[in-house]
């Protein structure tokens, strides 16, 4: 079956943003241009994805109006002869179908993508996480995809991360295939651990392929890490009776929810554009220089 469509939740209060996201949603905070939540919008669309559903909160309206006509802007850009600018704005409201929840209340991830259970009804689907950027030859979830449509089951993308890092993440207790280094059979997943109690350092990035039946799990599993219900813990659940698989995927990832991971993020997509490579070299290039001298003083 297709994976027509993506859940996107960005109903969070982005407090790790702040004072930044005090009236700007985190997701529109701009990487280079394009805010955030674009890169992952195009990402879904170059997979296939035929429908994003945003799970969205009070306050947040700008996500949706981002993909959205903008009559007004596009009459001015048209007066001005600014076909360029023109065409990239209006490229941006005919991308993708966008349909949206609203998240009454913050009971977590696995709550917010309950939230989708009408909407997405009984075919699988993706879930992308705004936070995770990932630049791929492959879009990241068009790996999954691929991944699932061989093995017709839920596939969660995993990253190595240092073992300092696990209590930030899922962590997934799993068995790489033999024929297939990246592909792994998950046997248990812990939200969030101690670090000691971590079962490996593969940690669940956002980006997930997901059966409809996840949806029965999301509804009995009670709140977990941070007293919040947790989707991990529904894939726990959905691991007694369905196959789960993890996929190491192909690609580079940037945590832009994290204030250095969105400068990170800023410079690697900067350094991608021609029009900034050369600069934004010579800036870093004296910046390591001063850092250089002011280390000698
Ligand atoms: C969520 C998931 C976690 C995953 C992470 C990836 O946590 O619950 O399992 O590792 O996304 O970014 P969050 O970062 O939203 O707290």
């Amino acid at each position: 079956m297709k994976i027509r469509k993506a859940v996107i939740p960005v109903a969070g209060l982005g407090t790790r943003f702040l004072p930044a996201t005090k009236t700007i949603p985190k997701e529109m905070l701009p990487i280079v241009d394009k805010p955030s939540i674009q890169y992952i919008v195009e990402e879904a669309v170059q997979s296939g994805i035929e429908q994003i559903i945003f799970i969205n909160a009070r306050g947040k309206e700008a996500i949706e109006d981002h993909f959205d006509t903008h009559i007004e802007m596009e009459t001015i850009l048209k007066n001005r002869g600014n076909d360029l600018l023109l065409e990239e704005i209006q490229k941006l409201s005919r991308l993708v179908q966008i349909a949206t929840i609203r998240q009454k209340v913050p009971l977590g991830l696995g709550h917010a993508i309950l939230c989708a259970k009408d909407l997405v009804g009984q075919e699988p689907f993706a879930v992308m996480l705004g936070d995770d950027l990932v630049d791929s030859k492959v879009p990241c979830i068009q790996q999954l995809i691929h991944i699932f449509n061989e093995e017709k089951a839920s596939v969660i993308a995993l990253m190595k991360v240092k073992k300092e890092q696990t209590s930030l993440y899922g962590i997934a207790d799993a068995t790489p295939r033999k024929s297939h280094e990246r592909l792994h059979d998950i046997r248990a997943l812990l939200e969030k651990p101690p670090v000691e109690k971590a079962p490996s350092n593969l940690a669940i990035i956002g980006r997930y392929i997901l059966t409809p039946e996840i949806f029965d799990q999301l509804e009995e599993v009670p709140p977990g890490k941070g007293g919040e219900i947790q989707l991990t813990d529904a894939l726990v659940k959905l691991l007694h009776f369905q196959k789960v698989l993890g996929y190491c995927y192909e690609g580079e990832r940037f945590d832009a929810g994290d204030k250095f991971g969105f400068l990170e993020a800023n410079l690697h997509y900067a350094f991608k554009r021609p029009e900034f490579k050369e600069r934004l070299y010579e800036k870093i290039s004296s910046l390591y220089h001063q850092l250089l001298l002011s280390n000698r003083l």
